[in-house]
């Protein structure tokens, strides 16, 4: 639609771990936008297909469940059939399971025009692994956000632990190195920072200095 074009859309693509899920958030809170989690999408297509038993190989399948998943956000809390999953779909187990069946063109096919619907007025934020190189590739800001495996292992530790969910730290690091090698080496919408994103490390930043970064850069770049 042309009229969605003029809708601003801010991308904040990077490793799993990374906190582009929280920097996202609170862009989008700062400049009253729409905020899309698009790991939510594949995590929520990992939990229906492990409760209905699918095959992970089973990509005809999963890419049905993907086109018919009755999802629903509010506020914070992500809905599946209306029973509420939002801690459910956070899991390690549910993660990797998430990224083996986004490897697969016909459940990504299946979750593009679901994601596209989030553009609305006054603007969005989303996060992922291909929001600015397929989904919204006309985005006015595309960010790469990273950090080391060590800090990023230390984050979701900790995500984990004050969600009463058990961890175990070197699993955690051992299970982020394979999901960014699983995401990062995929045939179809590789994890890449592509030369139209910018790069933001935020290793020994706060989460206060990378949010600034993000909307320093909308402002210079966008806004009016
Ligand atoms: O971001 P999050 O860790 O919740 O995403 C879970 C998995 O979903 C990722 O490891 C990745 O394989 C997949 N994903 C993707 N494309 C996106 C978002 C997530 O392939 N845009």
């Amino acid at each position: 639609m042309m009229y969605d074009k003029m809708i601003p859309v801010i991308t904040i693509d990077g490793p799993s771990a990374s906190g582009k899920g929280t920097i996202a958030q609170l862009v989008a809170k700062e400049l009253g936008f729409h905020y899309l989690d698009s790991g939510a999408l594949y995590r929520l297509v990992a939990l229906k297909s492990s409760q209905e038993g699918v095959n992970i190989s089973d990509e005809d399948v999963l890419a049905e469940i993907a086109s018919n998943l009755d999802v629903s956000f509010e506020n914070n809390d992500v809905f599946l059939e209306n029973k509420q999953v939002t801690d459910a779909i956070r899991t390690e187990q549910c993660g990797v399971l998430a990224s083996k069946l986004a490897s697969y063109q016909g459940v990504r096919d299946s979750l593009v025009a679901r994601q596209r619907a989030f553009r609305k007025l006054p603007g969005l934020v989303t996060d992922g692994r291909d929001m600015g190189s397929v989904i919204f590739p006309d985005a006015v800001l595309k960010i790469y956000l990273t950090a080391s495996a060590e800090v990023r292992a230390q984050r979701r530790y900790k995500q984990l632990i004050e969600k009463g969910i058990n961890a175990n730290i070197n699993a955690l690091q051992e299970e982020i190195r394979e999901r960014d090698e699983r995401d990062s080496h995929r045939e179809i919408a590789p994890l890449q920072k592509r030369l139209d994103a910018r790069l933001l490390d935020t290793t020994s930043l706060s989460i206060f200095q990378a949010q600034n970064s993000v909307l320093e850069w909308y402002r210079a770049c966008c806004a009016n």
